[in-house]
């Protein structure tokens, strides 16, 4: 085999299609395997891949005019906050506008990637039997098949990173011994599971919020645990979605993160007020310093009563019976663990790219340094949208992939990472929900740089360190920002 001109896409979710179109866009000859019947990963309800997170009741939760891809902005007569249905309709939509869907093949899993010697990729993918419950496009289900291997020269990786549910690491004394049921919002679908029972919900992520309120209103009695609490912040303020106003300013030029904490605080403090106005423990850490929890919803039924908060669990006692650290006990019937999610590329080895605690070693997280033409897109949490995000690293990428623009060193790349890990961490709690946070306007602008960068390296043949450092110095002579 030689290593094939084509470039394999692994996952036709909003990343993936995102990646498709900038390869198609750039000439660049691609096949993209997809494990589910249809397009949009985590936004198909029931999607038949069996990994979509995405509940009956689900609407996204960063407005649609900073969710929609800018080369495809999403129709005018969408609502500010779409549900699922509509963005998967959306994703559909992309694929046909721009033609990506005879370059996807359905129901095929990658099971295996691995590095030739001599330059390129190894791509081995079977058949997928998708999940009973979700329907498939055509109502019928493949059965699992022979595995085959293709070459590729590159292989740009998208399978998601909110389908493999994290449960709490260590398990809690005594979870063994409990006698309700416990299941993860990964596997929450509509309410009827909490109808009439006392639930507690674990944590206060943007699931855990939806599922509490969903309890609120059919559950016997519901219950909020937090190890720590967070800034609640509404969807809309003064008839705007916030991530909209936020976004003014920020989206031409940078604004200094204590400058946007100071005027979304201020904006919360006047709309809002306290969480602890609400009976929530005032948290423990500034604005953006965790991974925004948006909820229009929350606060009102926790003023309602109709949902409980409680501090972290400390042991589960034997029966249906749960004490919390602050030595309550309460009787319940259902534990929904919100506890987040673990990134795993079940077809890399650990060797190739590690993500032992969520942590994954990746420059400007796109590019494994020193794994030539190994690429991840949509692999960041901002605070703002993924899909933007997903459709510059891709265009980034298709530069790269054309010798548009070029890369630094490997030994570069690694020390941009640490420094970026670094700031990563001065910036966010330390949790495994955080290794992976990029701000939404600052990033693109970082692409953007890099691209640039880049540009001017491949067209003079000087080293993008050297390229970079003479653009530093004659920023700094201007006063310009990044
Ligand atoms: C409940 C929930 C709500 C969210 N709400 C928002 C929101 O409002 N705004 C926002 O910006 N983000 C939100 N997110 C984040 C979410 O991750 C992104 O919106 C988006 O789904 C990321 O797209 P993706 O393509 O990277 O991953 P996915 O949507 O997960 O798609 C990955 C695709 O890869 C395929 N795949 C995986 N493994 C393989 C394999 N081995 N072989 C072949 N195919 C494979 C899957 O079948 C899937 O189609 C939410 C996440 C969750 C869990
Ligand atoms: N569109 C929407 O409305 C919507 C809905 C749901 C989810 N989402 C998105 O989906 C992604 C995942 O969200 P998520 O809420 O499922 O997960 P998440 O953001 O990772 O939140 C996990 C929560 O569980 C807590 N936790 C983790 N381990 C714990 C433990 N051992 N004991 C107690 N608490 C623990 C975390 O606390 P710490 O902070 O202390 O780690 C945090 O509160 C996010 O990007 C989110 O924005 C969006």
């Amino acid at each position: 085999m030689t290593a094939s001109d084509r470039v394999c896409v692994i996952g036709a979710g909003s990343s993936g299609i995102a990646a498709c179109r900038a390869l198609d866009a750039a000439g660049i000859a691609y096949d993209c395997v997809e494990k589910g019947s249809q397009v949009g990963g985590n936004w198909r309800y029931r999607n038949d891949n069996g990994q979509s997170a995405a509940y009956r009741s689900l609407h996204i939760n960063t407005s649609r005019r900073l969710m929609e891809f800018r080369e495809y902005p999403m129709p005018e007569d969408l609502p500010d906050f779409p549900s699922h249905f509509q963005i998967a309709a959306y994703f559909d939509d992309y694929v046909e506008h721009f033609g990506l869907r005879e370059h996807i093949r359905f129901r095929t899993e990658v099971v295996a990637v691995e590095p030739v010697p001599d330059g390129g990729w190894d791509v081995t993918t079977r058949p997928y039997a998708a999940s009973g419950d979700g329907a498939t496009a055509s109502g019928d289900v493949p059965t699992a098949g022979a595995p085959t291997t293709a070459r590729y020269r590159a292989v740009v990786v998208a399978n998601g990173h909110h389908w493999d549910p994290r449960w709490p690491e260590p398990a809690f004394p005594g979870e063994d011994g409990f006698t309700g049921e416990r299941m993860h919002a990964h596997a929450y679908d509509t309410p009827d599971v909490l109808a009439g029972r006392r639930v507690l919900v674990l944590g206060i992520g943007n699931s855990a919020t939806d599922i509490a309120v969903e309890a609120s209103r059919t559950a016997e009695k519901t219950f909020l645990a937090m190890r720590r609490s967070a800034h609640v912040i509404p969807k809309y303020v003064f008839g705007k979605p916030m991530d909209e106003l936020q976004s003014g300013l920020a989206s031409k030029v940078h604004v200094p993160l204590a400058v946007q904490r100071a005027s979304a605080g201020a904006l919360l403090r006047i709309t809002t007020g306290r969480m602890t106005d609400y009976g929530l423990a005032e948290p423990d850490h500034r604005l953006f310093e965790a991974h925004p929890t948006v909820s229009s919803e929350l606060l009102g039924r926790l003023g309602h009563g109709d949902i409980a908060p409680k501090p972290n669990i400390d042991r589960f006692l034997g029966g249906r019976t749960v004490r919390f650290v602050d030595g309550t006990e309460e009787e319940l019937d259902l534990v929904v663990y919100c506890t987040g999610y673990r990134i795993r590329f079940p077809f890399l080895d650990e060797a190739i790219v590690s993500t032992a605690d969520n942590h994954v070693p990746l420059y400007r997280r796109v590019v494994a340094p020193g794994r030539p033409g190994l690429f991840f897109v949509g692999l960041v949490q901002p605070i703002g949208a993924v899909m933007p995000l997903a459709e510059a690293q891709s265009q980034w990428v298709a530069a790269l992939l054309s010798g548009e623009t070029t890369l630094p060193d490997p030994s570069a790349m690694r020390r941009a990472i640490a420094d970026e890990e670094a700031a990563m961490a001065r910036q966010y709690l330390a949790s495994k929900r955080h290794t992976i946070q990029v701000d939404f306007h600052d990033y693109l602008r970082l692409l953007r740089r890099e691209r640039r960068l880049g540009r001017a390296a491949a067209d003079t043949g000087t080293p993008l360190s050297r390229v970079g450092a003479v653009a530093r110095r004659v920023r700094a002579r201007v006063g310009a920002g990044t």
